[in-house]
C-alpha cells in the first residue's frame, strides 16, 4: 500500500496561474551568453565603500569649485540615480513576462550596479557640499545658479519618470532594451573619456569602475536585442527609430548639450550650465570639451547605427551632429525611456 494519498480519479491538477504573473517558477536558459555575462557581473561588480574616499579632500578646492563639481555629479544623478528604480521596474516586468532566467538575472545585476553608481554620486556630493544637491545654502552667484539649475534638472527627471511608468507596460521588452542601449553605448564611452581626462585619482577610479559596469550593460543589451529583434513588426521598428532620437534628446543633457526638445528649462539655464561645467572642468573633474563631447556622441551613435541597421531599423536624423536619417517628429515626455 502507498504512503501517499492518490484519489481513485487521479490527482487534481492545480488551476493555471493567470498571466502576467511571476509564477509558476522556472529557470529556462535560452541564451547561454547572458548567463556568462551574469556570472561576470557577480565577479566584476565593485563596492563603492572600498574606494579611497579619504583622498578626496574638500580643502583642495575653493567653495565655488566644490559646488561646480557637485553640480556635475547632481547632473549625472539625474540619469544614474534613476537607474535603480527604472531597472527594478524592468526586472519585475521581465519576471512577469517569464523572460528566460538569465534575462531576469542580468536585469537584476544592472539594478544592483546602478545602485552602486548612485552611491558614488551621493558620496562625492555629500563630501564636497554637505546638504547638496538641493539642501545647501548658496553663498555666491555661482552657487545660487547651480542650485536653481539642479532644481530644473530634477523637475525634468520627474517628468521622465512619469513618462517611463506609462511606457514600461505598453511596449515589448525589445523596444525598452533599444532605448537602454543608446544610454549604455553613450555612457560607456563617456566614462572612459572622463577617466582619461580627470586629474584626480579618486574620480579616475570611480569613472573606471562605472565605465566597466556600463560596458557590461551594453553587452547585455546587445545580446538581448540579437535575440528579440527578429520578431519585431514594422510598427515596432518605426517606434525604435523614434526611441533612438529620444535617447539622443534625453542623454545629451549629460553627454553634450540639450537640444530644444523635451527639456523644459528657463532661457538662462544653458548659459549658466556652461559656466558651471567650465569651472568644474578647470578644477580637474574630467569633463570633456564641447567638441570632444560631440565627437564622443558621434562615435557612440555610429556604433548604435551599425547595430540597428543590421536588423533593417532606420536611424533617425540628428541634425545637431550633422547626422542624416529619418525625420521622427517631436519628442515628448512620453517618448523618453533611455537611462544609463
Ligand atoms: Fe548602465
Ligand atoms: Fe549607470
Amino acid at each position: 500500500m502507498s504512503e501517499f494519498i492518490i484519489p481513485a480519479g487521479g490527482l487534481i491538477p492545480a488551476p493555471k496561474v493567470e498571466q502576467p504573473n511571476i509564477f509558476p517558477m522556472e529557470w529556462r536558459c535560452e541564451t547561454p551568453k547572458l548567463r556568462e555575462i551574469y556570472e561576470r557581473a557577480k565577479r566584476e561588480g565593485f563596492n563603492p565603500s572600498d574606494l579611497p574616499w579619504q583622498e578626496l579632500s574638500p580643502e583642495s578646492y575653493s567653495d565655488d569649485e566644490k559646488v561646480a563639481i557637485m553640480y556635475w555629479w547632481a547632473l549625472l544623478s539625474n540619469f544614474d540615480s534613476s537607474g535603480p528604480a527604472v531597472f527594478a521596474r524592468a526586472t519585475i516586468r521581465a519576471w512577469e513576462a517569464h523572460e528566460e532566467d538569465p534575462v531576469r538575472k542580468c536585469f537584476f545585476s544592472i539594478t544592483r550596479d546602478e545602485n552602486n553608481h548612485e552611491e558614488c554620486c551621493r558620496r562625492v556630493i555629500e563630501k564636497l557640499v554637505p546638504g547638496a544637491p538641493q539642501g545647501f545654502v548658496p553663498r555666491s552667484e555661482l552657487q545660487q545658479v547651480a542650485l536653481n539649475n539642479i532644481d530644473w534638472l530634477y523637475h525634468n527627471g520627474g517628468r521622465y519618470w512619469t513618462g517611463y511608468n506609462r511606457a514600461i507596460d505598453r511596449y515589448p521588452l525589445a523596444i525598452i532594451f533599444t532605448s537602454f542601449m543608446m544610454g549604455e553605448v553613450a555612457s560607456s564611452t563617456l566614462f572612459h573619456g572622463m577617466s582619461r581626462a580627470t586629474t584626480h585619482p579618486v574620480f579616475r577610479q570611480v569613472f573606471n569602475a562605472i565605465g566597466r559596469d556600463e560596458a557590461r550593460h551594453l553587452q547585455i543589451c546587445i545580446s538581448l536585442l540579437e535575440k528579440q529583434w527578429p520578431g519585431l513588426t514594422d510598427e515596432h521598428r518605426e517606434f525604435i527609430t523614434k526611441q533612438l532620437r529620444a535617447g539622443f534628446v534625453f542623454l545629451s543633457m549629460v553627454l553634450w548639450e540639450p537640444p530644444r526638445q523635451f527639456w523644459d528649462l528657463p532661457d538662462y539655464f544653458l548659459h549658466n550650465h556652461r559656466v558651471l561645467l567650465r569651472v568644474a572642468r578647470e578644477a580637474g573633474l574630467g569633463i570633456l570639451t564641447y567638441e570632444q563631447q560631440a565627437d564622443n556622441w558621434r562615435l557612440a551613435i555610429a556604433r548604435v547605427r551599425k547595430l540597428v541597421e543590421r536588423w533593417g531599423i532606420q536611424f533617425p536624423a540628428i541634425p545637431e551632429l550633422d547626422i542624416d536619417g529619418v525625420e521622427v517628429g517631436d519628442i515628448t515626455a512620453d517618448d523618453i525611456i533611455p537611462v544609463f
